[in-house]
């Protein structure tokens, strides 16, 4: 182990000189295989990592490089993309295919992350063809540094709950099913930590509060986390400490996470954990785990409690009951409401409006009549060294006009610096669930219909949290506020995977002319290279 260790550190000294020495490592050895799994009782080939399905939690503390060697055991490219983690300067290392070469079968890849500024809790996923179908997920937490305060006692347990929807077809025959122009099918199960219905059991104490941290790693629904006789006081939302809202249950869309504190305080017995499925009636997907008081009297006992089903307005309720806490620290001991983001001048305006339709007989998904279809290069790496014919900056047009959906490489220009307004309208019958990798922007406003410039009238300029994913009602808009601080090509996309695999995504090139290091860092010496970037090298010559 401290032999692994020594060799680890000076690989990645001479991998990567430019992280600052005083923040700690932590080195993880990953091997990413096939092994069967039996979430729904039935055989399935899973994606594993070192044998876990889902894969092993990535535990850390606020500016801790995080050096992650992954070995690709399968028999395709793979790629791991880390969700809300911000790889600051850095978007070489982010892990989805615009930025990042796959690794090829049987060779491996060391990412170098660094958890710059961040608390909170996120996942990790597999970002290639379908694989998140087949696990490949896990847990990423982000504790604050010993001495900046967290606005609650340390809960006795801390654990992850990852919960999504989940099909008994295989991940290579959801995508031949996607290839060949349909839509994803009605799912067959709800998954909480890999387990199907029972399947998941925790143990509390009797009188002991305990974090959850809850990810929604699923495909496309949104999902209702509730546990019978338990009240769920929210306390972080992607990054940010909420203001400490008591819930009896909590919407969780397809992609986000949030953390909440329960305390066993009911008499002991055992209790239902229940996650469901919203906007899908009358068919409703349900699952049910286990909450074991250890002084456990007797089972689960009455059904399941109900939870809500289609009603949109409840959920448009929660989503705006969700605010920041100004007063808690965040990743720095000065308050969350210290960045004041409601006094600063938009520079800019964007209107992303989700676009569905068929191409050539096949169903596809866009944001503004474009349908995303990836190039023959990481658009980030023919950005590096200058590779025409990959990509064109503004091949997507920042407001929708209308057209017809078509096939591009979407990007969109920004610049560093900039602060910008982005509108998601949704004229969908569902709900959209849509992320920006490398930042965390602010919620400002959601509301039904069409967004207008008065709609701002009703933005929360105050106290809106900030956050990596964020929800888009049927028929309604969202719109959030971003300070552009991190160079980069940074994918953003829907969190519906079958949309997001059939073209609804973009890359958002925040671009500047600067090449300090204090901007952005120059390309790993590790990075893979492939398409027209073969050849090239990584290091300054
Ligand atoms: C990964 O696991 C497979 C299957 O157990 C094994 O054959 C292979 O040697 C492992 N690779 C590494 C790098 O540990
Ligand atoms: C998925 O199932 C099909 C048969 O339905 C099989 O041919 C294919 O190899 C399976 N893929 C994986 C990755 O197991
Ligand atoms: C693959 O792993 C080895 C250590 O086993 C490491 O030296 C090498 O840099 C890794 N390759 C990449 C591309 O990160
Ligand atoms: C906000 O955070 C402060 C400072 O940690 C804490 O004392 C207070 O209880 C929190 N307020 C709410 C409503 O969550
Ligand atoms: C925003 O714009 C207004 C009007 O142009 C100007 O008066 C104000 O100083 C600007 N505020 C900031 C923070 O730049």
């Amino acid at each position: 182990m401290a032999l692994t260790l020594a060799v680890l550190l000076c690989v990645s000294a001479s991998l990567f000189a430019i992280v600052r020495a005083e923040d700690p490592y932590r080195f993880f050895d990953w091997n990413v295989t096939y092994g069967f799994i039996y979430p729904l009782g039935v055989r399935q080939q899973g994606i594993l990592i070192n044998g876990q399905f889902p894969g092993p939690d990535i535990h850390s503390v606020t500016n801790d490089n995080l050096i992650i060697n992954v070995y690709n055991s399968l028999d395709e490219p793979f790629l791991l993309s880390w969700n809300g983690i911000q790889n600051r300067r850095n978007s070489f290392e982010d892990g989805v295919y615009g930025t990042t070469c796959p690794i090829p079968p049987g060779k491996n890849f060391t990412y170098i992350l660094q958890v710059k500024d961040q608390i909170g809790s996120f996942y990790y996923f597999p970002s290639l063809a379908f694989h998140k179908a087949a696990g490949g997920f896990g847990g990423i937490r982000i504790l604050s540094r010993p001495r900046i305060p967290v606005p609650f006692p340390d809960p006795s347990g801390d654990y992850t709950i990852l919960i999504g929807d989940w099909y008994k077809t295989n991940h290579t025959d959801l995508k031949d099913h996607l290839d060949g122009g349909k839509k994803l099918p009605f799912p067959d199960g709800i998954l909480v930590n890999g387990r199907g219905p029972n399947g998941y059991s925790l143990t509390v104490e009797q009188g002991k509060t305990y974090r959850l941290r809850i990810s929604n790693v699923g495909l496309q629904h949104s999902l209702n986390f509730r546990i019978q006789n338990h009240k769920l006081k929210l306390v972080e939302v992607e990054g940010t400490h909420t203001l400490q809202t008591t819930y009896s249950s909590l919407d969780v869309h397809v992609g986000q996470s949030y953390s909440v504190l329960f305390t066993a305080d009911q008499p002991g017995q055992d209790y239902y954990i229940v996650v469901s499925t919203r906007f899908t009636a009358p068919e409703v997907l349900t699952t049910t785990g286990v909450l074991h008081y250890s002084n456990s009297a007797g089972p689960v006992s009455g059904p399941p409690p109900g939870g809500p089903t289609i009603q949109i307005d409840w959920s448009l309720n929660q989503a705006r009951s969700i605010r920041t806490n100004l007063t808690a620290s965040g990743p720095r001991p000065n308050p969350q409401g210290s960045y004041h983001y409601g006094l600063i001048n938009l520079t800019k305006t964007y209107i992303l409006s989700s676009s569905a339709g068929q191409i050539n007989d096949k169903q596809r998904y866009g944001f503004n009549s474009v349908s995303f279809v990836p190039a023959d290069t990481p658009l980030k790496l023919a950005d590096y060294y200058n590779i025409g014919g990959v990509f064109r900056v503004g091949s997507i047009s920042d407001r929708p006009y209308g057209g017809a959906l078509y096939l591009d490489t979407a990007v969109l220009g920004a610049d560093y610096r900039a602060f910008v307004e982005f509108v998601f309208q949704n004229d969908e019958d569902i709900v959209q669930s849509l992320h920006l990798d490398g930042y965390s922007f602010f919620v400002v406003g959601m509301d039904g219909g069409q967004w207008t410039e008065s709609s701002r009238n009703q933005y929360n300029l105050r106290d809106a949290v900030s956050r990596c994913t964020t929800q888009v009602y049927p028929n309604s808009w969202t719109a959030i506020y971003v300070a552009l601080d991190n160079v980069g090509m940074w994918n953003l996309r829907s969190e519906f995977w079958a949309r997001q695999y059939l073209g609804q995504q973009l890359y958002l090139r925040v671009y500047t002319t600067s090449t300090s290091l204090r901007d952005e860092y120059p390309i790993p010496k590790n990075a893979r290279l492939c398409g027209k970037a073969s050849g090239r090298h990584t290091r300054p010559l």
